[in-house]
């Protein structure tokens, strides 16, 4: 069966490659910090990472959406480029612009789901639903290790995600089970709505 659904095609093949971009820039930032607990912290993101790219081929296979080219080339590039910046730029980016990234990544999979639902198919709400709630663990894990540093303010304001610039409706401290979960990320302006 071919999905019908141009949007979702598009996420599909985006979220593939971006997901190994993501597990190089790990392989960086885990390899330039020195604390070991933190360095073993990162690392399982970069393993999750691999889990997310791994899953998302699963359904592209399922429904025969060919893997880009393009965009493989374009973010193996990005994510070796990102992996080798967090050597020279010290701690306290690679952890902000990741937890940045993270938090555009949530709602990526709950469109996904929405996309699917769209198509009436619902086998695969568990994972997409794992994976949504997973990127938003790692956004809250970045976002703990340098929300008290004494940049963390400066760079809030300019790159507008932070303590209270919420990008994504999904609280890790409140999270709503899988049936609920249709309300997340029903709109960009629904998701920045929290936004201060
Ligand atoms: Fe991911
Ligand atoms: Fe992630």
């Amino acid at each position: 069966m071919a999905l019908d659904h141009a949007k979702l095609v598009r996420s599909l093949r985006l979220a593939y490659s971006a997901e190994r971009a993501a597990s190089f820039a790990y392989q960086g930032h885990a390899g330039s910090l020195r604390d070991p607990e933190e360095k073993a912290r990162v690392k399982q993101i970069e393993e999750d990472e691999w889990d997310h790219r791994r899953a998302v081929g699963e359904i592209m296979e399922e429904y025969g959406v060919p893997v880009s080219a393009y965009l493989e080339g374009k973010y193996w590039l990005i994510g070796r480029m990102i992996g080798l910046s967090c050597y020279v730029i010290g701690r306290f980016m690679p952890y902000f612009f990741a937890g940045k990234l993270e938090s555009g990544n949530v709602c990526e999979y709950f469109k996904m789901m929405h996309y699917f639902h769209a198509l009436g198919i619902e086998k695969h709400d568990e994972i997409l639903y794992e994976m949504g709630i997973k990127e938003k663990e790692h956004e809250v894990y970045f976002l703990r290790m340098v929300e008290n540093e004494r940049w963390f303010p400066l760079f809030e304001r300019i790159f507008s995600w932070g303590v209270n610039h919420r990008v994504n409706d999904v609280d890790l401290e409140n999270v709503l089970p899988l049936e609920g979960s249709k309300a997340y990320c029903q709109s960009d302006a629904g998701a920045k709505k929290d936004a201060t």
